[in-house]
């Protein structure tokens, strides 16, 4: 067995197999898969070995300020993977150095929930491309530095995956990869306790077989199977997936939908402690295979569920995740022009340790559910139902004065409860005004975009932009009349690229040309000042505005006083000290004293001299 392989199987040997005795009590299943790691270990491409042996002499290489994601749909941004690599000069313009390709893996036509059920894990769909594409692609992005982030969707299969295809004939060996049941019985006991992801698009949790005369398991779609992780041959399996995929040249496996992997009848189904050991497992078999792979976790749940998937600083588990809560606050912000609760979630986030590296976004290919801390709001007699429906007013565009052009998703009448859709743009009512062909109107919606690109850039971890937003791309109306897709409101913000917007940025004056130079020079600045590596403290300050957030990062040398305005007035607040004086990177302007006038949706990077 090649050394380095040995040395760092022998470095996580004892705690990989405690755990996995723990979960699996199965000696033959823990020896195929260390032989399989070491076959997908041989089989690793020499550069690949290269880059991970480069990561781990260097583990902290991706918590720095020089990483700009974006993430994309193939189809909608050039068609498929050949195209992406046609087209990664527009990417590096965009300073983009971290691709998150949308899932691409073979799905069925009109059951694919965006690509998240997928029926073979080791093919690319038609439509985009092959498995020598893909790799071509990474090759590609890699010679550039760029890294590819792809899902990893683990908890489900779709019903066309072949083990779900002869499930469905009745073979035990398949049937028990999932969840099946002869009877309602054990179904209604979990509806018991298990909440409902899509409640009026998918409503229950399990789906009856007509065939099979059974019911099979079915959290999301039911189309698609949740896997039966108590059963060791479908940890394996996946593992071999995963670690099939990584070897094609993927630099971050996002493992889609992870606190759902593991069911246990009585409970919420949810962040299980099971869950956590198999990811856990999953992050040494990375050391072990692919120590140059990232994991990012998708937990899209409050804070206190979402810290743990980091793990301890000992035996860590996912190296990123998503900052769900500051993303859904950052547009209860928008929407109140009231900064409290974002200031205290920037103050929860900044309190945790700068090991935890969270991928920052304002939008992303799935809808804004609105988790925010409601016992909090309460003290303000906020309560979660009311707000939720005035947040969705207010971004809907329902509230006659609101510049928001948002849909709502999953809107359950019986719970009150609906969470949104909507571009960047548009939600920031650069739609509304454009319609409207009302000037001053667009000047302040773009200003407001650019101000929440601002803030995103300024939160430490990975920043990552949706594709489209870096041109106020607004949403897409399509899907109406698209009868695979206009059940799904998601794809509202899921519209083909346009690249016919996209030529418009060199027009000055533009709102393309405001947006791109604008979100380009904030990254600009970013990457170039050390105040924004993720080892920097922050902390917030009171501005005496409750409109406008007072943020400080502190790094070294460096000290940063940013300032953001969420509402549409004009204020001057104070900044966190007297006697210091300040450059703003963004328009070079000198500050001195405490006070500082802020325009409408305005924002300031102020670097002290
Ligand atoms: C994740 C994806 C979402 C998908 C779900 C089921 O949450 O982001 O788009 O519907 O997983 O796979």
């Amino acid at each position: 067995m090649e050394n380095v392989f040995q040395k760092r199987l022998e470095r996580h040997h004892d705690e990989l197999r405690w755990l996995y005795m723990e979960l699996y009590q199965n000696d033959d299943m823990f020896a195929e898969l260390c032989s399989q790691m070491y076959e997908y270990y041989t089989q690793r491409a020499q550069q690949l070995k290269t880059m991970d042996k480069a990561r781990e002499e260097e583990p902290g290489w991706y918590k720095k300020n020089d990483i700009l994601g974006m993430m994309m749909y193939i189809d909608n941004y050039a068609g498929n993977l050949k195209g992406v690599e046609e087209k990664l000069d527009y990417l590096e313009e965009c300073q983009v150095n971290y691709i998150h390709l949308m899932p691409f893996l073979d799905t069925p036509k009109g059951r694919s929930d965006g690509g998240y059920a997928v029926s073979d894990f080791r093919n690319v769909q038609p439509a985009l491309g092959t498995m020598e594409d893909l790799e071509s692609l990474t090759q590609a992005c890699h010679k550039k530095g760029m890294n590819v982030c792809m899902d990893f969707v683990m908890n489900h299969t779709s019903e066309d995956h072949e083990w779900a295809v002869r499930a469905r004939r009745g073979e035990g060996e398949y049937m028990s990869r999932y969840f099946f049941f002869s009877d309602h019985s054990i179904p209604a006991e979990y509806e018991k306790t298990v909440p409902q992801v899509f409640p009026t698009t998918a409503p229950g949790n399990f789906t009856w077989l007509q065939e099979a005369g059974h019911f099979v398991m079915t959290t999301f779609y039911p189309y698609q199977w949740d896997l039966n992780y108590r059963n060791p041959r479908v940890f394996n399996e996946m593992v071999y997936n995963f670690l099939f995929l990584a070897n094609k040249g993927i630099d971050v496996m996002r493992i889609d939908a992870v606190p759902y992997i593991w069911k246990e009848l009585g409970t919420s189904c949810r962040n299980l402690p099971q869950v956590h050991t198999i990811v856990r497992m999953m992050r040494m078999i990375c050391e072990i295979v692919c120590p140059g792979v990232l994991l990012l976790g998708e937990v899209v749940m409050e804070p206190e569920k979402v810290v743990p998937y980091f793990g301890t600083v000992e035996k860590p588990e996912c190296h990123m995740l998503y900052n769900v809560t500051t993303m859904a606050s950052t547009w209860h912000t928008v929407a109140t022009r009231d900064i409290r609760l974002l200031k205290l979630q920037m103050d929860i986030v900044g309190g945790l340790p700068k090991e935890y590296v969270f991928l920052n976004y304002l939008r992303c290919h799935d809808d804004i559910g609105w988790g925010l801390d409601y016992q909090w709001l309460m003290q303000f007699g906020i309560g979660e139902v009311s707000h939720k429906k005035y947040l969705n007013d207010f971004l809907t565009g329902t509230i006659p004065e609101s510049f928001g052009r948002g849909e709502l998703y999953n809107s359950d009448p019986s719970s009150g409860d609906a969470r949104l859709c909507g571009t960047t743009a548009s939600l920031c009512g650069i739609e509304k005004a454009a319609y409207e062909k009302n000037e001053p109107a667009l000047e302040q919606a773009v200003q407001l975009d650019l101000m929440l690109h601002a803030y995103m850039l300024t939160q430490s971890g990975i920043p990552v932009i949706y594709s489209g937003d870096e041109i106020g791309q607004e949403n897409d109306y399509t899907y109406h009349k698209d009868p695979d897709r206009w059940g799904d409101s998601r794809y509202l913000h899921r519209g083909k690229f346009r690249w016919d917007l996209e030529e418009k940025r060199a027009e000055k004056g533009t709102v393309q040309e405001k947006l791109f130079h604008g979100i380009g020079k904030l990254e600009q600045i970013r990457k170039e000042n050390p105040v924004f590596n993720t080892d920097a403290d922050v902390w917030t300050f009171d501005t005496l505005d409750d409109s406008v957030l007072g943020i400080i990062r502190r790094c070294k040398e460096q000290k940063l006083a940013a300032l953001f305005n969420f509402s549409e007035y004009q204020k001057v607040v104070q900044l966190e000290q007297e006697g210091e004086t300040y450059t703003d990177l963004i328009s070079g302007k000198k500050i001195t004293g405490r006070e500082v006038n802020i325009a409408a949706y305005g924002v300031y990077w102020l670097l002290k001299d």
